[in-house]
């Protein structure tokens, strides 16, 4: 099998993917093709341009050039909700929930949006039970059950991005992106949010961008190498491992950094 490709169905297809910021060229060219199931870690320095990849392949920013395909299909042109109803969805760097509402109420909308419900709708919610069930249920994949009628801004750090991935996973998405889910995290905290991330993609497909190389060994399947806007590797990660340009360009420092 060759590394740089994708054995059966593809459930992502970069091809030829630039973005350029006025004259600035952040993504310069990428090609990648991951597959259904597959865990795939992007991972590079600061800057490389990886945050921005997520956020054309979700449709927050339209490419330069080039094709992003979902399950086959090419998504120019449609709105990060259309392509979120296709199936794929996202965490963001910054932790991003509502922290007045309560952790019940953060997935709960969340599942309403995904669900397609209109603002007016609103008085109804509390009358649609199959909603409230699928938010437990959700509760308890993430461990917060106990945690459910609290403000979610007074949860810990670890349990917001805990809430978080869960409002990720609440639509029902086969394809998950998460972008650093571990960052400012303490190896338990980390441990934890690994075993999560496990449990709760198992059968999906994971796309995580991720600093810390013992997330990123522990949990990928394959490994995608951004240095400067471009994929100088792809590959399992004892491949990546042992890539001398790798080891040049980025993980010599980083592994370091980890001791
Ligand atoms: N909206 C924007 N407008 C202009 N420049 C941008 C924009 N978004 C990102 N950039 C630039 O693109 C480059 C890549 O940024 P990006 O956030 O994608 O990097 P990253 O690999 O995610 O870095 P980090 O590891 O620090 O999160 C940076 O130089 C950044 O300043
Ligand atoms: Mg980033």
């Amino acid at each position: 099998m060759n590394s740089a490709t994708t054995q059966g169905k593809a459930a992502l297809e970069l091809d030829g993917l630039r973005k350029s910021f006025g004259k600035t060229e952040i993504i310069r060219g990428v090609d990648l093709s991951i597959g259904d199931g597959e865990r795939h870690a992007i991972i590079g320095p600061n800057g490389a341009g990886k945050s921005t990849l997520f956020n054309l392949i979700t449709g927050r920013f339209p490419s330069t050039s080039g094709k992003v395909r979902l399950n086959g299909q090419d998504l120019a042109g449609l709105a990060p909700f259309q392509i979120n109803r296709m199936g794929l969805s996202r965490s963001f760097q910054i932790t991003n929930i509502f922290p007045k509402m309560t952790v019940f109420e953060n997935v709960r909308c969340s599942l309403l949006w995904a669900r397609g419900y209109k603002y007016s709708f609103w008085h109804m919610v509390s009358r649609a039970p199959d909603l409230t069930e699928a938010a437990e249920a959700i509760l308890e994949q993430i461990n917060l059950t106990e945690r459910r009628d609290l403000p979610a801004g007074v949860l810990s750090y670890a349990e917001q991005r805990a809430l978080e991935i869960g409002i990720t996973m609440a639509g029902g998405a086969n394809v998950i992106m998460l972008d650093e889910p571990t960052a400012g995290m303490s190896h338990s905290e980390t441990d934890y949010i690994v075993d999560l991330i496990r449990k709760v993609t198992e059968g999906k497909t994971l796309i995580m961008v991720e600093h810390d190389m013992g997330v990123v060994f522990g949990l990928a399947d394959r490994i995608s190498v951004l240095v400067y806007g471009e994929i100088i590797a792809t590959g399992r990660p004892e491949e990546v491992r042992a890539n001398p340009k790798v080891q040049e360009a980025y993980l010599g420092a980083a592994l370091e950094a980890e001791h």
